[in-house]
């Protein structure tokens, strides 16, 4: 480890050290938490490392919080790591992000998720390397009757492109006559998203300041909530999460309702 990343580390430990520990009530923790892992990019910025840097320690910083979530009881986490705009930055970026993510589910027993973790990848696989799609068929498949939570990696994935999808295979649908038009409601088009065995996303969680969805979960979002906070990414840690669920747990949720 480099000195600057070492620095790093030892910031990431004061904030975590002045970030207040509230309590939380376990019998109301959500059920499915979407987080957009964002911030990385200026993180590293500050501390003078690459942008790739910046992705290894939010790498770390999964980890920990899936821990974290599996800990307490969450039973689906879905996070953004890469969205269909990101394929505009530069190509090392990509590349680096890309092989960072074979790296972790390579090495999937001892990284993301730990032990028990089911982990899915949701978003469009026609635009990944054969060598990443060989990789999450075989992570899918290793996890798949795990009992714990179910860790939802999105790549490039975009809400308006799942919506889009859903759509064109509600029309297929409809044209080998499986489903009557009027017969497809919100029910039926939510089965066909990237989540469709997935409860409802109570809650979503965006760090580094930004405060917009980025085409994340569009479809799911509908009653979700929201948190979001200055700290970026790698420097979140399980007291975050923590303050936002104690947040979400202080929300009347009305559905529309009153
Ligand atoms: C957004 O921060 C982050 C990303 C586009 C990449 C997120 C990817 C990881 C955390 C890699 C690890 C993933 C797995 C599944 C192991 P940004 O780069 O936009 O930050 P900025 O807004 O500060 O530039």
């Amino acid at each position: 480890m480099s000195l600057k990343e070492s620095l790093g580390t030892i910031y990431k430990k004061l904030v975590e050290l002045v970030t207040p520990d509230v309590k939380i009530d376990m019998d109301n923790i959500p059920k499915h938490i979407g987080i957009i892992m964002d911030g990385n990019g200026r993180w590293a910025k500050r501390r003078g490392l690459k942008r790739s840097d910046g992705h290894r320690a939010g790498a770390k910083t999964l980890e920990d919080i899936t821990d974290y979530c599996s800990k307490i009881g969450v039973k689906f986490l879905t996070v953004y790591a890469f969205s269909t705009e990101n394929w505009k930055r530069d190509k090392a970026e990509v590349d680096a992000i890309m092989e960072l993510i074979y790296e972790y589910m390579s090495n999937m027993e001892n990284l993301i998720g730990g032990k028990d973790c089911r982990i899915r990848v949701i978003g469009d696989r026609s635009r990944l390397s054969d060598k990443l799609n060989a990789k999450i068929l075989e992570v899918e498949d290793y996890t798949k009757d795990r009992t714990g939570p179910t860790l939802n990696i999105a790549l490039n994935y975009g809400g308006r492109d799942e919506i889009l999808r859903a759509a064109r295979l509600a029309a297929q649908a409809v044209s080998e006559g499986k489903i009557t038009a009027d017969g497809i409601d919100e029910k039926y088009m939510s089965s066909l998203m990237y989540t469709g065995d997935n409860p409802e996303v109570d809650l979503i969680i965006r760090p580094s300041g930004e405060k917009r969805l980025s085409n994340f979960l569009l479809w799911q979002c509908a009653y979700s909530e929201f948190w979001f906070s200055n700290t970026c990414w790698p420097d979140f840690t399980p007291k975050h999460m923590k303050i936002a669920i104690a947040e979400y747990q202080k929300r009347n949720r009305r559905f529309g309702g009153v």
